[in-house]
C-alpha cells in the first residue's frame, strides 16, 4: 500500500472529495452556486452526483469516479472522526477494483476546528486498517483488485510534517495487521512453535531481537505455570523474549508480557462448545505485544523495550492437568488449581517473575484473561488494573486518543480473600464475583508492591463477532496502538 500526502493534484482513478457533515450540507452544496464555488475544480454538468466531473490536473482530464462522503463527526474526537472516513473510503473502494484515490482536503474550512497533520494520519490509519480483510484461506478473494494506493491532498499544511505522521501511522498500523493475521490464524496453523517463528521473522525483518525458550529451557527456568498448561498438548511450550533497544537509550526498560495461549479448550473443565472457536484468539496478548515491537521498530522509537510472551495450548488429555492439582510456580508460590479453564494467569504468572530480571521502570501485561471482563465492559474497552494512578491515567490517554480504550477496575485488597487456598499459597479461581478482579488480584502475587505495574484485561475487544467502523470481524489487533502511543510518552 502506498499512502502519500501533496499539496499538488495527482491524477488517480478515483477522487474522493470529502467536505460535508451531514446529508442537508450536501444537498445545500449541489444545488447553491455559493458553497459549489469553493471547489473550483469541480465543474457541475447534471444535478445527478455522477454528473460531477473531477479535474486534478485542473484542465481536461478527469477522474473516472468520485466518491462523497458524509463526515460523522465523533464527539469531541477529529482523530476517530477521521479515521472512520478513512474506513469509509476504504470500503468504498472494495467494490471499485481502482487501484488508485485521492482525497481532496483542501476545502476543510466549514469544519469548526483548524486542520491538525494528525487528523491525516487518522485518516490514512482508518483507511489501511479498514481495508484488511482475513482472506488467507479464502481463494476467491485473493485474486481481486484492490484500492492500493491513497493520495492525500491538502494545501495548508506542510507537506514534510504531514508526510512523516502519516508515515508513522501507517507503519503502525500495518504491525497492527500483523497482530490480526496472528490473532485470526487457526489453532491448527498457528501452534506455540509457529507463534514463534512469525516473531522471529518479525524481528529479523525490523531490526530488533528475537530469542524463544525451549522447553527444557522452560523446565530449567521451573516456569511450573506455563508447563502444568502445556501438559495436556502434544505441542511444546515456548517462551519468546523479544528486545527493541535502540543506540543510545539508556535506562530502565518497559516490558510488555502478552498472553499466548495458541487455542484455549479449557482443558479437563472443559468450555461448552458453542462459540469455542473464538479460543483461537486466546494469543490476543501476545499478538499486541508482538505487534507493538514491530510497530516500534519500524517508527524507531528511542525507548528501551522488552516483549515477553509464554505460550502453549490448553489441551485435555490423559497427560492434562488435572483440577485439585498442585503446583509450584517459578516465583515458588504454590497454586491450587481449581479450574483447569483459568490457565493464562497461570502461564503469565511465570512471565511476571520472569520479568523481574530487566528491573523494569514498569510492567505491562495484556491478556484475553476473562470472560466476567467482557461482561462488565463488552467489546469497547478493555479492563486496566493497577495501584499506579500516574499510569493508569498514561493509559487511559492513550487509550482515548488511538480510541484502543481502557476503563479502570480496582485492586482493592478485600478481593484477595476469594483466591486463598486451603492446601496451597493461592488458588487459580476467585468464585464468581467480580473474576476480572480476582484474576488481577492472582497476578499482583506476581508482582513486587513497589513496582509499576498494569495489567489490561483485553478479553472483549481483541476478538470482535462483527466488523465496526475500520476493525474487522474476528481478530482487532487491540493494543498495537494503544502500547506504541503510551511508549512514545517514554521517549526522553
Ligand atoms: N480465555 C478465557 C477468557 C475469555 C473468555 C477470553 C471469553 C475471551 C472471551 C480464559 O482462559 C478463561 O477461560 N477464563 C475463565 C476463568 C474462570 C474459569 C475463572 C472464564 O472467564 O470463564
Ligand atoms: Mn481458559
Ligand atoms: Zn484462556
Amino acid at each position: 500500500m502506498n499512502i502519500k500526502f501533496t499539496s499538488k493534484h495527482k491524477p488517480a482513478d478515483t477522487h474522493f472529495i470529502f467536505f460535508f457533515k451531514q446529508k442537508e450540507e450536501f444537498q445545500l452544496l449541489s444545488s447553491s452556486p455559493d458553497l459549489f464555488s469553493l471547489f473550483s475544480h469541480i465543474n457541475k454538468t447534471e444535478d445527478s452526483l455522477d454528473g460531477f466531473r473531477f479535474y486534478p490536473d485542473g484542465k481536461g482530464k478527469t477522474a473516472e469516479r468520485i466518491i462523497f462522503l458524509e463526515l460523522k463527526p465523533v464527539k469531541g474526537n477529529w482523530n476517530e472522526t477521521f479515521r472512520r472516513a478513512g474506513n469509509a473510503l476504504a470500503k468504498a473502494g472494495r467494490s471499485l477494483s481502482h487501484l488508485s484515490a485521492s482525497a481532496d482536503f483542501s476545502n476543510l474550512t466549514q469544519l469548526d476546528a483548524k486542520p491538525e497533520a494528525s487528523w491525516f494520519a487518522s485518516f490514512a490509519e482508518g483507511f489501511v486498517l479498514g481495508s484488511y480483510q482475513y482472506t488467507t484461506y479464502k481463494k476467491d478473494e485473493n485474486k481481486k483488485k484492490k484500492l492500493r494506493e491513497l493520495i492525500i491532498l491538502c494545501n495548508e499544511l506542510s507537506g514534510k510534517t504531514v508526510n512523516a505522521a502519516i508515515e508513522e501511522s501507517v507503519a503502525i498500523s500495518f504491525s497492527q495487521i500483523f497482530a490480526r493475521e496472528l490473532v485470526n490464524a487457526p489453532g491448527n496453523e498457528l501452534t506455540p512453535a509457529e507463534l514463534a517463528s512469525r516473531a522471529s521473522k518479525s524481528a529479523k525483518e525490523f531490526e530488533y531481537k528475537c530469542t524463544v525458550l525451549n522447553k527444557k529451557q522452560i523446565k530449567d527456568l521451573k516456569m511450573g505455570g506455563l508447563l502444568a498448561v502445556n501438559k495436556g498438548s502434544v505441542n511444546e511450550p515456548v517462551f519468546i523474549i523479544l528486545e527493541h533497544k535502540p543506540k543510545g537509550v539508556k535506562g530502565k526498560p518497559v516490558v510488555l508480557v502478552g498472553k499466548g495461549i495458541t487455542f484455549d479448550t479449557g482443558g479437563i473443565s472443559i468450555k461448552p462448545s458453542a462459540g469455542m472457536g473464538d479460543m483461537k484468539g486466546d494469543m490476543g496478548g501476545a499478538a499486541a505485544v508482538i505487534g507493538t515491537m514491530e510497530a516500534i521498530a519500524r517508527i524507531n522509537l528511542p525507548v528501551h523495550v522488552i516483549g515477553l510472551v509464554p505460550s502453549t495450548d490448553n489441551m485435555p488429555s490423559g497427560s492434562a492437568q488435572c483440577p485439585g492439582d498442585i503446583i509450584t510456580s517459578m516465583a515458588g508460590i504454590t497454586i491450587e488449581v481449581d479450574n483447569t479453564d483459568a490457565e493464562g494467569r497461570l502461564i503469565l504468572c511465570d512471565a511476571l517473575e520472569y520479568a523481574k530480571r530487566y528491573k523494569p521502570e514498569v510492567i505491562i501485561d495484556l491478556a484475553t484473561l476473562t470472560g466476567a471482563c467482557v461482561v462488565a465492559l463488552g467489546d469497547k474497552a478493555a479492563g486496566l488494573m493497577t495501584t499506579d494512578d500516574e499510569l493508569s491515567q498514561t493509559l487511559i490517554l492513550a487509550g482515548t486518543k488511538t480510541y484502543e480504550r481502557v476503563w479502570p477496575l480496582p485492586l482493592f485488597d478485600e478481593y484477595a480473600p476469594q483466591i486463598k487456598s486451603d492446601v496451597a499459597d493461592v488458588k487459580n479461581v476467585g468464585g464468581r464475583y467480580a473474576g476480572a478482579i480476582t484474576a488481577g488480584k492472582f497476578l499482583q502475587k506476581f508482582v513486587d508492591a513497589d513496582q509499576s505495574w498494569a495489567h489490561i484485561d483485553i478479553a472483549g475487544p481483541a476478538f470482535l463477532d462483527s466488523q465496526d467502523q475500520y476493525l474487522s470481524k474476528g481478530g482487532s489487533g487491540f493494543g498495537v496502538r494503544l502500547l506504541t502511543d503510551y511508549l512514545r510518552t517514554k521517549v526522553k
